[in-house]
């Protein structure tokens, strides 16, 4: 997820088993073949043997372009630095990357999809698949199995389908009914995405899409163990615990830690801010102390205050005031 999740997060979200793959941000392909350095800055994880996180799960590249000639030279040139896969972004509903043919804009114009997956499928071949991300349309859902048949159709070796349209944004809800309907007029694997933040969203994302993979985005920044929780339940049947607030701030003080090795304190503050938003929209303890740290600008002292156990909600009873 672009600006949210690079290297570091692949590392932290994937130590504890969980996901089966991770992705890149976009890198954003205009008009010309972009430098390795480019790659290395998306994907630091191509300059090792396997490309994979540092606990195994492999990473593959996502490229964000319109122009299949263009797409094909940058395809080439990930798969010579060694990428496992590429994926093809037209799902970005950035105004700015719209306005520049980019993302969600091919889908208003499904043969698009088809040129620009069939030209990265022909400049790898058979050597590194290639796979697709789409919505279900720009403005309204008419075209979201055209576009979907194009992915399939340009040589897609699988389809992630994001539940929404490009003009219903972030917008709840995810239509995963259908991601299904897609589903079912495609032979290749279709991955359903979009909403999933807890256990039960995820098999209900399942059922109603009939998809054996479902992806998460904002959902695992949300709750750091949610994929090692369905992972969990899945094996065994049993429902892990909570995330504890304990857990999610050792997760965001290793974070900081690895990000300050090569940011500046003020970039890290806001970055581990960013992380906290996501994580407050689900979880009480987390919005109470964003709501605590948000003027903070002082790297040590944020991270100080996320270990301070005076605030946890055993504290707080212990004190006699409400968790
Ligand atoms: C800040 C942000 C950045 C994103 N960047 C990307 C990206 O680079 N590539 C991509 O395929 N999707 C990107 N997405 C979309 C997510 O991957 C996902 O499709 C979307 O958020 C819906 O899933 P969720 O509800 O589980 O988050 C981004 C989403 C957000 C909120």
């Amino acid at each position: 997820m672009e600006g949210v999740i690079d290297a570091v997060t692949r590392d932290l979200l994937t130590r504890t088993p969980g996901f089966d793959w991770t992705v890149t941000e976009f890198v954003r392909v205009v008009d010309a073949r972009l430098p390795p350095r480019v790659y290395y800055k998306h994907c630091p994880e191509l300059l090792e043997r396997p490309v994979a996180t540092p606990s195994g799960i492999p990473v593959q590249l996502q490229l964000l372009g319109s122009d299949p000639a263009t797409l094909a030279a940058n395809a080439r040139q990930a798969l010579c630095l060694g990428a496992i896969g590429i994926d093809l972004n037209f799902g970005c509903p950035a105004k700015l990357v719209n306005r520049h043919d980019g993302g969600a804009s091919l889908l208003r114009t499904p043969h698009r999809v088809e040129a620009a997956v069939a030209a990265v499928h022909d400049a790898v071949g058979d050597a590194i698949p290639v796979t697709a991300k789409i919505r279900l349309g720009f403005a309204d859902r008419r075209q979201a199995v055209a576009c979907a048949r194009a992915a399939e159709a340009g040589g897609a070796a699988q389809l992630v389908v994001h539940g929404r349209t490009r003009d219903e944004g972030y917008r709840p809800p995810a239509h995963w009914e259908w991601i299904g309907r897609i589903r079912r007029q495609l032979r290749i694997p279709v991955v359903a995405n979009g909403d999933i933040w807890t256990l039960e969203d995820y098999w209900k994302a399942r059922t109603l899409s009939g998809c054996r993979d479902v992806m998460l985005g904002r959902g695992a920044l949300a709750d750091p163990w949610l994929a090692p929780r369905i992972r969990h339940w899945l094996s065994t049947g049993e429902r892990l615990p909570d995330t504890t607030w304990q857990a999610r701030a050792a997760t965001l003080t290793a974070y900081a830690a690895t990000q300050r090795e090569k940011l500046q304190d003020r970039v890290v503050v806001s970055l581990i801010k960013q992380w906290l938003n996501q994580m407050r929209n689900r979880d009480a303890e987390a919005q109470r102390r964003f709501q605590r740290l948000k003027r903070i600008t002082d790297l040590d002292r944020l991270l100080a205050e996320l270990h301070d156990d005076r605030e946890t909600p055993q504290a707080r009873q212990a004190q006699g005031e409400p968790a």
